[in-house]
């Protein structure tokens, strides 16, 4: 047996106990027989949860790019490996092969290395879903570059703020995008980004909507002209396990939103196992995941993990909506797509629309249905079961974080009984824990409590770019010896697990993990507000939505709350992205704060979800008789 690849309940629990018992063995095991290394480990995995420090497999040497690209181009040169289907369903799909896609990574790298770039240099990547995404990443990859991707929905702050983090030297980026019946001027944010990123020497500009845009002499240049002086081979570098591979930044509980550094051998290892199990993926299938690369499921599940298992892998540019409600639907009957993987937001939004838009197309092809991005409700899985997978395929409720850089608790297909609203079973090497709120661990069926990870895994975040103390604080030092994953969660009589949500400061909205604090920041900066805190409610399509409480300065008293909240909103698209725009806005006189002055977001989050009978006792605040006020004002 192959613990590469379990095909039934009895294999999974047989190959689980055997990653418990004996992890170094179990991943040196899957290490050696599925993937291309140039010298071999020393050691299977170093770990030190005080400082903390995980290496996997040290001492190895290897590319990641010969292992989703080279070593294919014999007996899969031919078959697709990205499959490009843009915004508008009347311009052609791309099938791009693995032969193709090897010339092509290897001509952008060369670019790469002629424009000064070399192993480690910071490269940031800020493109629409077009595949040069997928390129420029392997790209680095294939040179030792780190890249950084920024989500391309994200503000010319938002942006300007990661490639300082990481001191990026270039950026790659497009003359524009499609966005359903929208174009979107992406190069004109980078140009207004790049006013407060000294350390930017070029700009890479991938033609893709032909508009004519601003070049900046010495600094922009077309990728299309750079590539006609470059061959198309080029030679990938030797990496060391556990270099960078790349920095993909969440949000965090301040401002400064983190850099999680991810490494290049346990990535590799961990995001190519996971999605072989995951998605049962078998030679001839057409795998599709919607995600944006900008987020760590495009990274780990549109371009490394398929790629590392020579799979066609799916890349959409546009949208669920555009030219209508169907498209998701018609690109599964278009491309007989096998494993389809999505996020619940996308699905809530679907299922509001008619049912022909799904009932008209031919979705026999599907095998495998994915969820991914925060718990998915059960009204929502019952129309993805009965509508898309006629109540015949299983949908795995994939839970895990940007930080586990694969997915942690999983149904497998076929292999495990789904239940909705859990995401059942870890995966193979992974040791969850729940803990109580002494910190102790809750042992035994039918607990609840924060959900942490006791043993490391080959792809965890190393440590966030620049900032290893905060590393240490966020994820470490809440238990001793554990991963805090910032979640709740239960097990039920069988073991299975249930992800509650988060029990941080961070809310999922439309899948989006958005911190509160930037958002906050953001307001603040509005010169008529002196205070402000937000919270979720829950919301129909998006899951949780924004409610801001908001305090004026008394030169703000007077103005018109309505302007003002539409102020508010603007600032926060400029600061953050329209993602992160508040549904609700309360203008207050005070917020409850503790006696230490910190805001009691507590008795807030009850007020937005209209659980006033539900406050607790607010007696103990330095200010109670706001409570009532708030409540009064409540939208
Ligand atoms: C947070 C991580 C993992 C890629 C996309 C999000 C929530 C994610 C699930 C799920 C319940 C989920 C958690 C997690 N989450 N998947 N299947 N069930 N919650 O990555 O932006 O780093 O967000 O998303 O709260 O901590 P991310």
């Amino acid at each position: 047996m192959s613990n590469y690849h379990i095909k039934n309940l009895e294999e999974y629990f047989q190959v689980y106990r055997e990653s418990v018992n004996h992890p170094e063995s179990f991943w040196e095991e899957i290490a050696e027989e599925n993937f291309v290394w140039r010298k071999k480990w020393n050691n299977v995995l170093e770990c030190d949860f005080s400082k903390p420090e995980f290496k996997w497999f040290e001492g190895a040497k290897l590319n990641i790019t010969e292992n989703c690209i080279d070593r294919h181009l014999f007996a899969r040169g031919d078959k697709t490996a990205i499959l490009f289907e843009p915004n508008d369903p009347s311009e052609a799909a791309q099938h791009i092969t693995y032969k193709d896609l090897s010339k092509r990574v290897n001509a952008f790298a060369n670019v790469l290395k002629s424009k000064g770039i070399v192993k480690g240099d910071r490269v940031c990547i800020y493109l629409p879903m077009i595949p040069a995404l997928a390129i420029a990443t392997l790209a680095c990859a294939r040179i030792g570059a780190i890249h950084s991707v920024v989500f391309a929905g994200f503000s010319s702050t938002a942006l300007s703020t990661r490639i300082n983090d990481s001191a990026c030297k270039m950026i790659i980026t497009s003359d524009g995008s499609y966005r359903g019946a929208k174009t979107i001027d992406l190069k004109g944010i980078v140009d207004e980004a790049l006013e407060t990123c000294p350390g930017v020497q070029s700009v890479l500009v991938v033609k893709r909507i032909n508009s004519s845009i601003q070049m900046k002499e010495g600094r922009d240049e077309y990728l299309e002209d750079l590539l006609l002086n470059v061959s198309n081979e080029c030679p990938a570098e030797t990496m060391d396990a556990e270099d960078p591979l790349f920095i993909l930044y969440t949000s965090g509980s301040t401002g400064m939103p983190k850099g999680m550094v991810h490494s290049t051998a346990g990535y590799m290892v961990y995001t190519a196992y996971t999605f072989k199990n995951a998605f049962q993926y078998k030679e001839d299938d057409v795998y599709w995941c919607t995600a944006d690369i900008g987020w760590i499921t495009g990274h780990s599940y549109i371009v490394y993990g398929p790629l590392a298992n020579g799979a066609t892998t799916v890349m959409f540019e546009g949208i669920p909506s555009y030219p209508d409600f169907g498209r998701f639907w018609q690109i599964v009957e278009k491309h007989k797509i096998n494993q389809f993987y999505t996020a619940p937001t996308a699905i809530r939004a679907l299922a509001k629309e008619n049912l022909d838009f799904v009932d008209k197309y031919d979705l026999s092809s599907l095998k495998v249905l994915g969820s991914v991005g925060e718990p998915i409700n059960e009204e929502a899985w019952h129309w993805y079961n009965n509508n898309v997978g006629k109540r015949k395929r299983p949908i795995i409720d994939s839970w895990w974080q940007t930080e586990t850089g694969g997915i942690m608790i999983c149904p497998i297909p076929y292999v495990t009984p789904t239940l909705p609203s859990y995401a059942t079973l870890p995966m193979p090497g992974i040791q969850p824990a729940l803990m109580d709120e002494n910190g102790n661990e809750l042992k035994g069926n039918q607990v609840e409590g924060k959900l942490c990870i006791k043993f490391p895994w080959p792809s965890i975040a190393r440590t966030i770019w620049g900032n290893h103390q905060r590393y240490k604080e966020t994820y470490f030092s809440s238990y001793e010896n554990k991963y805090f994953t910032g979640d709740g969660a239960l097990r039920d009589d069988v073991g299975y697990y249930r992800i509650t949500g988060r029990v941080d400061d961070v809310i999922i909205v439309s899948g989006h993990n958005l911190g509160t604090a930037p958002i906050e920041d953001a307001i603040n900066e509005h010169p008529a507000v002196a205070e402000s805190a937000i919270v979720g409610f829950p919301h129909d399509v998006k899951g949780s939505a924004l409610y801001g409480y908001v305090t004026l300065k008394e030169v703000g008293e007077h103005r018109n709350h309505e302007n003002l909240s539409k102020e508010i909103n603007q600032i926060i698209t400029e600061h953050i992205g329209p993602i992160a725009k508040l549904d609700k806005v309360q203008f207050t006189n005070g917020l409850p704060k503790t006696r230490s002055g910190k805001i009691m977001r507590r008795i807030l989050r009850k007020i937005a979800c209209n659980e006033m009978d539900q406050l607790g006792d607010t007696s103990t605040l330095l200010n109670p008789a706001c409570v009532k006020e708030i409540i009064d004002g409540a939208l």
